[in-house]
């Protein structure tokens, strides 16, 4: 079976939405309630694909975890030394968090598992976590070239490290953060520059100390986690695709409610707002250490900027949309820096070049970025080639597109974003799914 979007062109989108669950935080909920004393209760959750590979994951790992009900999910956390041998290969499906951050949390572990995925995820780059855990004492048995599956032989006899990394990666840091739970001494890990750091703070709410000085992070054995109850706030990364919506259509005004705004996640509202978007931020409060707000976005007219690599990091999921807020602005945009986005659920670069230059758009892919000139353009026939923010990032740009946009290999947006097309065409989009 395979699943195209038709979106017919223009239109604007209004009213108020709420985006899903954040997809980091959500499996972050599961890996940490899993392993804490006690039950935890989490609203919010993000029944997408993804999270719900980590949570079939915990269940092979002798966790009884209830739900997901309308994004209830209760955990009953089996202590840090609680986890059970798998019986079976364990499948993160589409899902490099659940890959990466697996392979720190399993290497402390009595027993022996096999970490497996998807055919987008065997292509992935697992070094980045193989080769310093296995400084830690940790060993992991990796496919030809650093690829997946893992084998990861668990061992108690894990010692602390010093690490800094060479890619400035949240998955990488979280995944020696949760190895450090279980090796000896302290493990630091130091980033070259500031990454998502939800793992930091939801260890701390469930009592866990983590120290950070500057750009390093440690924690040390020996503690415990204590449940706790955990409100998801929506992924800033699933309100992209709207926040740039409502910014490139004209007579467009739509609230998102109940988004995450961590600093380390905003570089998408930063990045717009320098290319003259009308984004307010409303209602600004902290959910279970999480800063949360309202963000109210009116259509205004973009220019083309040069994304400071500094910013990279802090957006960097949400490349595909910003590549189509580029399309449509006045001017050009640069992005460089950015060459992480060759291996993500695709080649970011290569994919989203492909797609624009089908549409029209003036879009130069580089090793580390792109060039794109914006300005009208027309539709036709793009490929995702499977990547859920890819296909997304297409249905938005038919808001500007002078023909409707036929986009193939959609079926992944339920990895990340259950309920897409529904939102969406709530929202104002003239879109539709077809299965065959
Ligand atoms: C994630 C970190 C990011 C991001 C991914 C989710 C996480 O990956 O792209 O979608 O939950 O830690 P990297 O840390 O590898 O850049």
């Amino acid at each position: 079976m395979s699943t195209t979007y038709r979106v017919n062109p223009g239109g604007s989108v209004r009213g108020t939405v709420r985006v899903p669950g954040d997809k980091s935080i959500s499996h972050r909920a599961i890996m940490l309630g899993s392993i804490a004393e006690g039950t935890t209760r989490i609203t919010g959750f993000l029944e997408g694909e993804d999270a719900l590979a980590t949570m079939n994951i915990f269940r092979a790992l002798g966790v009884r975890i209830e739900g997901p009900d309308a994004g209830r999910v209760a955990v009953h956390g089996v202590g840090l030394h609680g986890l059970q041998a798998p019986s079976r290969e364990l499948d993160c499906g589409n899902s490099g968090t659940s890959m990466r951050l697996l392979a720190g949390l399993l290497a402390g572990q009595r027993f022996t598992s096999v970490l497996t995925g998807d055919a987008s995820l065997q292509k992935r780059p697992m070094r980045r976590v193989a080769e310093p855990l296995a400084r830690m004492g940790a060993r992991i048995e990796t496919a030809p070239e650093g690829r997946p599956p893992l084998t990861v032989y668990g061992t108690t006899r894990l010692r602390g490290i010093e690490y800094a990394m060479p890619v400035a990666s949240a998955q990488v840091k979280s995944a020696l953060l949760l190895a450090g739970l279980y090796a000896s001494g302290r493990t630091c890990v130091t980033e070259p520059a500031p990454t998502r750091d939800h793992t930091e703070r939801m260890l701390r709410a469930f009592g866990y100390p983590v120290t950070s000085t500057g750009s390093t992070v440690c924690v040390e054995s020996g503690g415990k986690l204590s449940a706790c109850d955990i409100e998801v706030p929506g992924d800033i990364s699933s309100a992209a695709f709207f926040l740039v919506a409502a910014s490139i259509a004209p007579g467009s005004d739509l609230t998102l409610l109940h988004v995450g705004v961590n600093p380390s996640r905003t570089g998408v509202l930063e990045i717009l707002r320098r290319m003259g978007a009308d984004i307010t931020l409303m209602n600004e409060r902290l959910v279970g250490g999480e800063p949360v707000a309202d963000i109210r976005v009116r259509h205004a007219p973009l220019k083309g900027v040069e994304v400071p690599p500094e910013l990279v990091p802090l957006a960097i999921d949400e490349f595909p949309v910003l590549f189509v807020a580029a399309a449509s602005a006045a001017g050009e945009t640069l992005v460089t820096g950015a060459e992480e986005l060759r291996v993500k659920e695709s080649d970011r670069i290569a994919v989203m070049a492909e797609g624009l230059r089908r549409l029209g758009v003036e879009a130069q892919p580089m090793p580390d970025g792109m060039r794109i000139r914006g300005g009208p353009y027309g539709g036709g026939v793009v490929d995702s080639h499977g990547d859920h923010r890819v296909a997304m990032a297409f249905a938005v740009a038919a808001l500007r597109a002078s023909q409707a946009i036929e986009i193939l290999d959609c079926a992944p947006v339920a990895t990340s974003f259950p309920g897409f097309v529904q939102l969406a065409r709530e929202a104002g989009l003239d879109i539709e799914e077809r299965r065959d």
